[in-house]
């Protein structure tokens, strides 16, 4: 489990979390909903140690993300990050150089024809098999967003952070990448994705979060218990009336 406990955080002086509890439980997946700037993705970045809380605690399985003794290349590769945009992302010319990244570095060293293994296995994970030797550079946004993944099961992740994976995937991307992670859940990773979309929202969801003014202030596992206009977020149907949504 990642437990954030009554974390605080600001940027300069300027508040953006505040005694902000949360837990993200193997095995499901947590949606994070919120008006634009309302803290999700400066809240995802705290459940890997990108950004550590002024005050309160991270904790991933029970090991404190403030403590001096927690290896943040561990946390790393035991909570991956997926990030809005692939760009920031992907580091390699080709699809498999790309995937290679994290596990050709990691700690233990692992035998090239490992490697060659791993990356084959992200890749059909992710509905990707036989795109190796693509690059990077010419593939879709929705391909892109699948190596992005790809690259962060090849470090076997307990749990995957996801920020605005529906962003810029058309109908069926956004279908598809719910049903991808709703695998993911299945097969015990933990997740937590922000998104402006409920469709994709109710789609991959089973728990709930609405982040304001830096406080949780609706927490359900029935996202039509949650007044979503009244927050700024979409209301359902939203994919099936914009086929494209942008951002
Ligand atoms: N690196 C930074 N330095 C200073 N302020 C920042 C930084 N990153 C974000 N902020 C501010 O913190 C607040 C929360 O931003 P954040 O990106 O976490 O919101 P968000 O809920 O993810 O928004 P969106 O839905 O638009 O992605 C905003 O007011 C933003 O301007
Ligand atoms: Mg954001």
């Amino acid at each position: 489990m990642i437990e954030l406990t009554e974390v605080q955080f600001a940027y300069d002086d300027e508040p953006v979390l505040s005694e902000v509890t949360l837990r993200v439980p193997k095995e499901s997946i947590t949606v994070l909903l919120g008006r634009n700037g309302a803290g999700k993705s400066t809240l995802l970045r705290h459940c890997n140690g990108l950004l550590k809380p002024d005050s309160g605690d991270v904790l991933i399985d029970g090991n404190s993300l403030t403590s001096k003794t927690t290896s943040m290349r561990a946390v790393r590769q035991r909570v991956g990050f997926v990030f809005q945009r692939p760009a920031d992302q992907l580091v390699a010319p080709t699809v498999k150089q790309d995937v290679a990244f994290g596990p050709a570095n990691w700690e233990r060293q692992i035998p090239p024809d490992d490697i060659e293994t791993i990356v084959t296995q992200a890749l059909d994970r992710v509905g990707l098999a036989g795109f190796e030797d693509r690059l990077c550079s010419q593939l879709s946004g929705g391909e892109r967003k699948r190596v992005a993944l790809a690259g962060v099961l090849a470090m076997e992740p307990a749990y995957i952070v996801a920020d605005e994976p529906s962003a810029g995937l058309d109908g069926d991307g956004v279908r598809e990448f719910a049903k991808l992670l709703r695998t993911l859940a299945t097969d015990g990773i933990g997740v937590i994705v922000s998104t402006h979309y409920p469709d994709f929202a109710a789609a991959v969801g089973d728990r709930f979060r609405v982040l304001e003014d830096g406080h949780i202030i609706h927490s359900s596992d029935q996202l039509e218990s949650i007044p979503l206009r009244e927050h700024g977020i979409r209301t359902l149907g939203t994919i099936s009336e914009t086929s494209a949504p942008s951002e």
